[in-house]
This record gives C-alpha cells, structure tokens and sequence, in this order.
C-alpha cells in the first residue's frame, strides 16, 4: 500500500507550494488538489520560463504525470479551460493528464458576481478576497444547493442552473446590487461542453484503488493561516486549507498519509485584509516586497511584508502534524545586516508562544535578531557550502518548532534547491 503525501503553506499563502510541488513530483506520478479553487496562483520556474497554474494540479508539467481535481475544489470551468489552453501551447493534452471529481462544486457567473456584491456590501471590514467565487460556491455547498461537476451530465442540467442563478438573482435583489448577470452565461456553459470532454471520476474511489500501488502528492492551496476553522477569522478562505482537508477534499483516510511537508517563506507576506503581527510598515517592508517580488499571481495586488513568525509556524506546524519543513526564499534575505524572527507575542501585557483566539486583539511581536549573513545564496547546491550564520539560523528554527528542514530553496527554479 503506497501513501499520499501532502505540500502545506504554513502562513497566509504565497509560500511557493507550485514550485516544491513540481520539483517533488519527478517522484510522484500522480499530484491531487484537494480544496480551494481558481483563488490560487501556484507559480513554476523552469527552462527559464514561469507558468502559473489557477486549479490544474502543479504536476502537470511532468511527463506521464496524472493529475486530479478532487471533490473538496470549486471548479470555474471558464478559468479551467483557458489554463488548458495555455498548457496546450507547451504540447500538454490536458485531456491525458486530468481526471475531475464528479463532486467537486462548480463556481456559476453568479457566485463570483456574489462575491462582489458582498465586498462591496461589507466597506472597511471586507476580506480582500481575489473575487473568483470561491466563498459564495462554498456557501452553496454547504447550504445544500450547490451544483457539482457531475451534474453537468444529467439532462436536466440546465434547469438546475437556472434554479440557482434564480436563488441568486434574488439575493442580489435583497441587497440592492444592480449587475448584468447574462453577461458571462454563454461563455460559461460553452467552457461546460468543453468540461464534458474530460474524464469525471469517482475521485475516492479512484485515489484508493491508486494507492494499492503508487503515491500520491497532495498539493494544498492558500496555507493554514488562511484554514476556515483555524486562520484569523473572518479573514480567512472558505475551505481548510490544513491537514483535515486532504481526507474530506479527496476521500482518503488519515492512515493513508505519509509526510506532510509544510511550506514556509523566511519571512511573511499577506494579501488581502486581516491581522498580521509581524507586518512592516517601513522601508525593511518594501525592501522585502521588492527583493521577493512580492505581488499578487492571481491579482498582481502588492503583498504586505513582514518578519517571519514563529508563534504562528508553529501554531500551523501543529495543526497539520507537519514532519518536514521547506524553507523557500532566504535567499531574499541576503543583503540584510539583522535578521528578526517573532518568538512569541505580548498581548495586553502578557508574553506567550500561543497563537491567540482573538487575532484581532494588539498583539505586540518580540523578536530575536540574527546576524545576516550577507553573502548570496542563490548560486549555492550544497549543504557543506551554506555560511555560517544561515546554519546557524536554521538550527534555531528547527529547534523552536521541533521539525527538521528538509529542504531549502534559493531561488524560483528548479534547481537552485538543497535537500538535506
Ligand atoms: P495560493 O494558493 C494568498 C486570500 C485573499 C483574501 C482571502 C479570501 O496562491 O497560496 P478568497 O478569494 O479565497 O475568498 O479570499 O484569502 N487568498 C490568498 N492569499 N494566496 C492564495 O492562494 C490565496 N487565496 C486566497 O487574498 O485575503
Ligand atoms: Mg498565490
């Protein structure tokens, strides 16, 4: 019996899941997501080209890779079919690779127009979110009135749609929102034809039957910060982006997981609103933005920078039982004299290493600074190579959370990875 492991952001997404999930998937023929939706923008580097990839799986790129959409994903069948439109271009059958959970939700015109309306609706308190749909198609769900992938074969398809979009339209009614809601239909239900095309499985029992003899990745989205139950609410995703959503998002029990890798950037970043603790409002911020590149895959928004934060790491690492660390992007920190990682909060005169049920409470970082180690990491392969003052860093972390860094990434592609 062969076990599926899983890729986890620990923070609030952006970690650069697309990239390990690609470098790790040369070992994995089959790579699965499991929640979220077209909110995601899972960025690959390689043959000096970028490729972002919205609800397709980040192993596509592989040769002979399978790839599935599990039931726990909302699915826009619009963004879907231009994503295998750009995947064509590079001679990927999509057709081949991808095989669709009959239970994953569809996201209509009218959620992502819902979405809308609802930001607008909530003024200052709004979430900031990428306005795909992806809360109003979970609110179906759960609701109870959603409509799934494999609805699309019954012949009643249409009318049931139409039910829906009615729900909505009355929806927008009671709050005032004037939209054209026809505006995108037609496209819409053209990309559902070209949906009709792909092979919609029975995700659970495919998987199962799949690891009777061959692993399986499981790529997450957003990152645990961001988890429904877990993240700083309300700010937060509507799916749980944390360990439980592999087994309820693909039909895999717990005991057929293996390692959970958990994903996390040598320093923070978010986007959209909601609490951040170690946020930078100086030009440390900027520097870190313009160094990382810290702008939105998705929506090109500049994403808030601050200074990695090990209450909340290790808040996340526990919750998703997390058994190897990957560190991405220290390379962005080599030009800096102080280092500065949060070891705990003080809250209302209070110090403690526990992430707090009020997020939105004045949380006062404290830091420990490091020396940095001012030398360029980009170019360096292996372990023995790293300077003293990174190892020594390392070694912190790994003693602060209790779980080992398997692997270190120094740079977008590839390549530049050190696994040790
Ligand atoms: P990847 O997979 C970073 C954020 C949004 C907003 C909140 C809710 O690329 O790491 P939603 O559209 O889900 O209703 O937005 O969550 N958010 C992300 N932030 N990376 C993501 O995905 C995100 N997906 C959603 O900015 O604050
Ligand atoms: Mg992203």
């Amino acid at each position: 019996m062969a076990k599926i492991d899983v890729v986890l952001g620990l923070q609030w997404g952006d970690e650069g899941k697309g990239k390990i999930v690609d470098v790790l998937a040369g070992r994995y023929p089959a790579v699965a997501r499991f929640q979220g939706g077209p909110n995601a923008g899972h960025s690959l580097h390689f043959d000096g080209k970028k490729f972002v990839v919205r609800s397709i799986p980040s192993g596509i790129f592989r040769e002979g890779s399978e790839n599935i959409i599990g039931n726990g994903v909302v699915l826009d069948p619009v963004t879907f079919r231009e994503e295998c439109g750009n995947i064509a271009k590079m001679g990927i059958d999509a057709r081949k690779k991808i095989a669709i959970s009959k239970k994953a939700h569809l996201i209509l015109p009218t959620h992502k127009l819902m979405d809308a309306a609802l930001e607008a609706a909530a003024g200052k308190g709004k979430i900031g979110s990428t306005l795909k749909g992806i809360g109003p198609t979970y609110t179906d769900k759960v609701g109870r009135h959603g409509l799934r992938v494999g609805d699309i074969l019954a012949p009643d398809f249409k009318e049931r749609f139409t039910a829906l979009k009615n729900r909505h339209l009355q929806e927008f009614a009671a709050m005032g929102f004037t939209c054209d809601p026809d505006k995108d239909e037609a496209e819409w239900m053209d990309a559902i034809d070209f949906l009709r095309s792909f092979r919609l499985v029975d995700c659970e029992y495919f998987l199962n039957e799949w690891l009777e003899d061959k692993p399986v990745l499981a790529e997450g989205a957003q990152g645990s910060l961001l988890d429904i139950d877990y993240g700083s609410y309300p700010f937060v995703t509507s799916s749980n982006t944390t360990i439980g959503g592999v087994c309820t998002g693909l039909g895999v029990a717990p005991s057929k997981v293996g390692k959970v890798y958990g994903i996390f950037k040598a320093y923070c970043t978010r986007v959209g609103s909601g609490p951040f603790p170690t946020e930078l409002f100086d030009e440390t911020g900027e520097k870190i933005r313009r160094i990382g590149n810290e702008f939105g895959a998705v929506t090109g928004r500049p994403r808030r920078c601050g200074w990695l934060d090990l209450v909340a790491l290790k808040y996340t690492v526990m919750v998703d039982g997390v058994t190897d660390l990957i560190m991405m992007k220290s390379d962005c920190l080599d030009d800096f004299e102080t280092i500065r990682v949060c070891t705990s909060y003080r809250i209302g005169g209070q110090e403690t290493q526990q992430f707090p049920f009020d997020t939105a409470a004045e949380i006062e970082p404290v830091y420990t600074d490091f020396k940095g180690w001012n030398t360029d990491l980009t170019g360096i392969r292996k372990e023995a190579d790293l300077p003293v003052e990174f190892k020594d860093y390392i070694k912190f972390m790994e003693d602060y959370l209790g779980v080992p860094i398997s692997i270190i990434s120094l740079g977008p592609d590839r390549e530049a990875t050190i696994e040790r």
